[in-house]
């Protein structure tokens, strides 16, 4: 088995001309937290949803574990192990924040769902409708003890958070804080035991004691051996959690090492501090 978990190679992404992510390569090695700065629009966020399947590249490769991802939709890179949140949250607002947990492990259902590799076939979609239909009334036993396996991962996540997400768990998630909501997702992700968890700015919008909370969680994730690719604007919380960061600026990257080495490199201060002036970017302290 290869240290580099995911492999990604001259990636292109274009939006009509403007090149939103130009041609960029780097990797992520199994256990490791590789964080993703850069000022605002330089296309961070669009890495992202092509690491995720969520954006399709117009050229280069992204491997995860040695296998080509870059052709497969966001559900089949969910099944090989990647697991998202977003940069402005999502979570389902009238369910409860277990049943938005539970949403996040839909795409492991086996017993649930049998036959799923036949809803893509137009012709035969009626027979696992049929099938889960009968299984959702009458249940099996496989279905019984799947159902059970769900419910201890959703105590599991819950758990993690207990503080903040135990009290709420039946909550509908409109009702939730905005903070609590960003757990949520989180919870969400990690349900799926990912391989790589891809994190969109998961302290946007956070006050400081609560984005030292989400630190502290990211810092025992990485110390049970999470792979984090994450794309952060604090940049105290990105030095602190990060193995390697990588800098982007106008759909490149300008630089990239260990947390110390970037800070001091100067092509990643002007970039910073260019956009501070006019376009309001962020501090690099
Ligand atoms: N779906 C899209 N259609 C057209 N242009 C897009 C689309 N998504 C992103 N862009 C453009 O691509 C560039 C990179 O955007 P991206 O969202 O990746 O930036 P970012 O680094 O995540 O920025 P931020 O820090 O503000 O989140 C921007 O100029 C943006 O306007
Ligand atoms: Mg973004």
């Amino acid at each position: 088995m290869s240290d580099v978990l995911l492999d990604v190679r001259d990636l292109e992404r274009h939006f009509e001309g403007l090149a939103a992510v130009d041609g960029i390569s780097f990797t992520v090695g199994r256990g490791e937290v590789v964080s993703i700065i850069g000022p605002n629009g330089s296309g961070k966020t669009t890495t992202l949803n092509l690491v995720t399947g969520a954006l399709r590249p117009n050229g280069g490769t992204i491997a995860l574990d040695g296998e080509r991802i870059d052709r497969a939709d966001s559900a089949k890179i969910a099944e090989h192990g990647i697991a998202r949140t977003f940069q402005n949250g999502r979570v389902f607002a009238t369910l409860s924040v277990a049943d938005n947990i539970e949403v996040g492990l839909h795409s492991t259902l086996r017993a649930n769902r049998p036959f799923r590799r036949l809803s893509n076939l137009f012709l035969l979609r009626w027979v696992p409708l049929l099938a889960e239909l009968y299984i959702a009334i009458v249940g099996t036993p496989a279905s019984r003890r799947e159902q059970r396996r769900i419910d201890e991962v959703i105590a599991a996540e819950i758990d993690r958070f207990e503080a903040r997400l135990g009290p709420r768990r039946d909550d509908p998630a409109y009702s939730l804080s905005y903070a609590n909501r960003r757990r949520t997702e989180i919870a969400r992700a990690l349900a799926l035991d990912p391989k790589l968890l891809v994190l969109d700015e998961p302290t946007a919008g956070m006050n400081q004691s609560e984005t030292a909370e989400v630190l502290q969680q990211l810092l025992e994730l990485k110390a049970a051996g999470q792979t984090i690719l994450l794309v952060e604007h604090k940049l105290d919380l990105v030095m602190t959690v990060s193995d390697r960061v990588i800098v982007m600026d106008g759909g490149r990257i300008i630089a990239q090492g260990r947390p110390e080495e970037v800070r001091r490199d100067t092509a990643v201060v002007e970039a910073y501090l260019g956009r501070r002036r006019g376009l309001g970017g962020v501090d690099l302290v």
